[in-house]
């Protein structure tokens, strides 16, 4: 590996105002916890990002933004040059960040009352977004087997029919189960939605994350059809933890729904994007930054062979093994303690601050989501503390 991509060492982020590290007092969590709960990463991010942010800085005019045609350019090599997936700069619309990309959708696409479907266990946001707008939700839950993820096709089909479901909320890889959809399975959802009418909002966030031997589909790359009934969020938010510049990217190429999300953003009061956020974005979907993504790849690669290593020597628990993400999700059913017990024993006795699963909706209880983007050797601290703890 390039030595100029440190990701071991350990940089002291409390008194940044970090979500992460500066909340717990707050957020009823004991001092001095050990926070690997939210999904942002303890490195520092790219260089070629840090220069192209100071450059700006030191420029300190700072006022409203709009991308321009470089921005547009580095964004269509990205996806073009990594997913195959070709797409024009019309198509591109600016949020504050996917969540409220989410959000706006379900607001812009749907009506109160109306349904819309999502995966548990599944990103806590999700089913936030659909009944804090006051629609209703349906759950098509995931299945375990040998080890793995399945979708429940039947399920999938009969709740879309039956509820008529009108949006579905696709997460796409798959937080916090790790899967990576192959194509054929992302064609039986788009076949489905296809059949009925429903909208597709497809969360792939976490798309730069994957590990060897598996690739990332772009939901709306697989075909015109398909395309047209979806919005793809996106963001180098999680690729190259930039989440507090607030930028993300959300690619509609349908027209109609296009403009139907852009009012509804404009109804939020929202128009320009942050600066510093296309400033890092621009630098970040560069030659320098895939490289340096790439060496995050493999050190996180590094990081879950510890995790699974760890797992093995523990026969109570269970590693579910990703396919991306960097976010490990564990079961530990085995364990034999109420969720409450072992959410406390992790939090007083380990002093971890995990995400307990059962926040993630039907299928999560019993399970804790570990967020493992920090120096290999705090993730090493941490899953001594755990075991200790037990
Ligand atoms: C699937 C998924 N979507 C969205 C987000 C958050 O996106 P943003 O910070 O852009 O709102 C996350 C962060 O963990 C996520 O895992």
């Amino acid at each position: 590996m390039d030595m100029s991509f440190d990701f071991d060492s350990v940089t002291e982020r409390r008194g940044t105002m970090s979500l992460k590290y500066d909340s717990a007092p707050r957020r009823g969590k004991p001092a001095g916890i050990l926070p690997l709960w939210v999904a942002d990463m303890d490195f520092s991010t790219a260089d070629c990002i840090k220069a192209a942010l100071a450059q700006v800085s030191r420029f300190g005019v700072l006022g409203y933004s709009e991308p321009d045609e470089a921005f547009h350019a580095v964004l269509r090599a990205w996806f073009a040059r990594r997913y195959g997936y070709s797409l024009q700069a019309e198509w591109l619309v600016q949020t504050p960040g996917v969540v409220s990309a989410l959000y706006t959708a379900v607001r812009a696409l749907t009506e109160a009352g109306d349904a819309v479907l999502i995966q548990s266990p599944v990103y806590y946001p999700f089913a936030a977004a659909v009944r804090d707008t006051g629609r209703r939700l349906v759950t098509n839950e995931l299945v375990l087997s040998d080890g793995r993820y399945h979708i429940d096709f039947d399920d999938l089909s009969a709740k879309i029919q039956r509820e008529k479901v009108k949006l579905l909320i696709l997460c796409s890889p798959h937080n916090p189960v790790g899967r990576v959809w192959r194509r054929d399975e992302l064609e039986g959802i788009a076949e489905i939605c296809l059949r009925h009418g429903v909208v597709v909002v497809a969360d792939e966030i976490h798309q730069d994350f994957i590990f060897p031997g598996c690739a990332h589909t772009v939901f709306a790359a697989l075909g015109a059809e398909t395309q047209n009934i979806t919005i793809t969020c996106t963001s180098p938010s999680k690729s190259f933890n930039l989440a507090g510049l607030q930028l993300s990217n959300i690619i509609i190429a349908n027209k109609a729904l296009r403009r139907a999300f852009r009012a509804e953003i404009g109804r939020g009061g929202y128009s320009q994007p942050s600066l510093m956020g296309l400033v890092a974005c621009r630098a970040a979907y560069s030659a320098e930054g895939a490289a340096w993504l790439e060496a995050l790849l493999a050190y996180l690669g590094g990081n879950m062979a510890l995790v699974r290593a760890w797992a093995a020597e523990w026969p109570e628990i269970r590693f579910i093994e990703p396919e991306g993400t960097y976010l490990a999700w564990i079961d530990c059913r085995g364990l034999g303690l109420s969720p409450d017990a072992l959410a406390e024993t992790i939090e007083q006795k380990a002093g971890l601050w995990l995400d307990d699963g059962r926040i993630f909706g039907p299928g999560g209880e019993g399970f804790q989501r570990l967020n493992t983007a920090c120096p290999r050797s705090v993730l090493a601290g941490a899953l001594e503390r755990w075991r200790g703890a037990f």
